[in-house]
């Protein structure tokens, strides 16, 4: 049986002081690319060494409020036997798990994406409670391009999130419910409005039908900004005014948290932006911080290049971004910082 009253406090701590995630759920395939990047061999050892780094880095929770692992994660042990949740426990950091199985192929519309991934999630949401989370996430991706999205994609996609969300509810995970539209394409901001307005109606009108208990979830949602090959791109401004005009209009105000993705911006944009929301359009009736996974780690990866004595190097760079990012929630972050801090 549900305990809203847990699920719920778990949500806004979430939110809780300005804070954010960290998203260090990259799956085996998706952190292999990025060692790629930094010329770094993906090994069991190399992917417990770096994600260890990144949850030892001291005082990480006074802007980290959570973070998001992977399978392989949740179960992995630092070198004298510390688990890597209790790193983060130590940390004030809540472990929260990726529980989605991938997007896959959509039967019957070969370029759109269906997340997997409901069969036995009943039982893995059970043991990852005992392995520590207290959150999940599941990932829904959405395509722009010729006739995309279409109806029956964003239909399937939110109903399996609203499924996800009452089986991690039923099981005692707050679920962070993340329908992504994507920036890839030449697209306009106006179409990444307009598809992210049908996609977030059709994820609340499921929710409800589905029981979901707004107060004890998080939302990820993707900002309204133009696509990442679009010849006109809008400013911070209108992404930000953009954003939460939509999200005023999707978002019902028993949502606590709003934790945006970054979804491919750079890590100073996707400050620069959550900032200008929350300095230029409050009051708003959730909180609106950030969930990222790119833009909180591009830098530290750059700075570790997989070499122990570069792991103070790394840490600092990720505290930093943590530490603006934590800023722009509050609506304080000066672009000048970037250079200064
Ligand atoms: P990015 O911030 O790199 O988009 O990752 C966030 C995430 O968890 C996507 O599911």
């Amino acid at each position: 049986m549900m305990n809203l009253d847990v699920l719920a406090a778990t949500a806004r701590e979430m939110v809780d002081n300005h804070r954010g995630l960290l998203a260090a759920d990259e799956s085996t395939g998706t952190i292999k690319k990025r060692f790629d990047s930094i010329g770094v061999e993906s090994t069991e050892t190399v992917r417990r060494d770096y994600r260890e780094l990144l949850f030892r880095t001291k005082g990480i929770g006074k802007f980290i409020s959570g973070a998001i692992l992977y399978d392989e994660t949740i179960r992995q042990k630092a070198d004298d036997g510390t688990t890597l949740v209790q790193l983060l426990q130590a940390e004030n950091v809540i472990p929260g798990i990726k529980v989605d199985g991938g997007a896959k192929t959509l039967p019957g519309s070969p370029n759109e994406k269906l997340t997997e991934g409901l069969d036995g999630l009943p039982e893995r949401v059970a043991e990852y409670v005992t392995l520590g989370a207290r959150f999940a996430k599941w990932r829904a991706v959405i395509t722009i391009g010729d006739g995309m999205p279409s109806d029956y994609c964003i239909h399937t996609n939110a109903h399996a999130l609203a499924r996800y969300a009452r089986i991690c509810q039923e099981g005692g995970l707050v679920p962070i419910v993340e329908p992504e539209v994507l920036m890839d394409g030449k697209h306009t901001i106006d179409v990444c409005e307009a598809v992210t307005t049908r996609t977030l109606e059709a994820v609340y009108h499921e929710l409800y039908l589905q029981g979901v208990q707004l107060e004890g979830t998080i939302l990820k949602p993707n900002m309204i900004i133009s696509a990442s090959d679009c010849p006109s791109q809008a400013s911070t401004d209108e992404i930000a005014a953009r954003t939460v005009k939509v999200l005023k209009r999707c978002v019902p105000t028993a949502v606590p948290g709003i934790m945006f993705l970054s979804g491919g911006q750079s890590e100073e944009e996707a400050t620069r932006n959550l900032n200008a929301m929350n300095a230029n359009h409050g009051p708003l009736p959730w909180a609106l911080s950030y969930s990222y996974g790119r833009a909180l780690q591009q830098s530290a990866l750059k700075a570790w290049k997989g070499e122990a004595g570069n792991v103070p190097a790394a840490q600092a760079a990720l505290l930093k971004r943590a530490q603006l990012n934590s800023a722009a929630c509050a609506g304080t972050y000066a672009g000048e910082a970037e250079k200064a801090a």
